[in-house]
C-alpha cells in the first residue's frame, strides 16, 4: 500500500463515521462516535504531518507547493479547533450538532484539496518506493501513539 491509498482510506473511514454522528438520535452513540472521530482523526492529522506533508517539503523548492502544504497544516489546525470546541459543548445543546456540521464540511473541504491538489504535487515530487515507505511510516507512528496513549490510560476501577 502506498501513501495514497493509505490516507483515502483513513479520510474515508472518517467520512462514514461523521455521516453515522448525522444519522443517529441517540446521544450515547453520538458521544462514542466523536470519541473515536476525535481519535483518529487527531492521530491521522499529527502523523500525516510528520510524515507525508514533511516528505512533500523536504522534496520540493516550489514556493507554491510550500504554500500549498502550509495551507492544508492550516486546515489541520482549524480541524483541532472544532475538535476542542465539540469536545466543551454539551452534547444536549442543539449547539452541538450545528458546530459537528461545519466541522465536518471543513473536515470535507479539507479531504477534497489533499485528495486532489496536494496528492498530484505529492505524485510529481515523491518517487513510488517513497510513497509506500511513508505509508509504513505513518502506520508505525500511529501504532506508537495509540501504545502510548494504553500506558498512560488510568487503569480501570476494580469490579465490585
Ligand atoms: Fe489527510
Ligand atoms: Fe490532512
Amino acid at each position: 500500500m502506498d501513501i495514497y491509498k493509505y490516507l483515502k482510506k483513513d479520510h474515508d473511514k472518517v467520512a462514514d463515521l461523521m455521516e453515522q454522528v448525522i444519522s443517529t438520535k441517540d446521544l450515547s452513540e453520538r458521544q462514542a462516535l466523536f470519541e473515536t472521530i476525535k481519535l483518529e482523526l487527531s492521530l491521522h492529522a499529527d502523523t500525516e504531518e510528520k510524515t507525508f506533508y514533511k516528505a512533500i517539503d523536504d522534496a520540493t523548492r516550489s514556493k507554491a507547493v510550500e504554500e500549498k502544504v502550509e495551507h492544508a497544516n492550516e486546515e489541520h489546525d482549524e480541524i483541532r479547533e472544532y475538535l476542542g470546541k465539540l469536545t466543551k459543548t454539551p452534547l444536549t445543546d442543539e449547539l452541538w450538532i450545528e458546530t459537528f456540521g461545519e466541522f465536518k464540511h471543513s473536515v470535507a473541504h479539507h479531504v477534497e484539496e489533499e485528495e486532489g491538489d496536494i496528492f498530484e504535487k505529492a505524485k510529481k515530487y515523491l518517487s513510488q518506493e517513497e510513497a509506500v515507505q511513508l505509508a509504513k511510516d505513518m502506520d508505525a507512528l500511529k501504532k506508537q501513539a495509540k501504545k502510548e496513549m494504553a500506558v498512560s490510560a488510568p487503569a480501570p476501577l476494580p469490579a465490585e
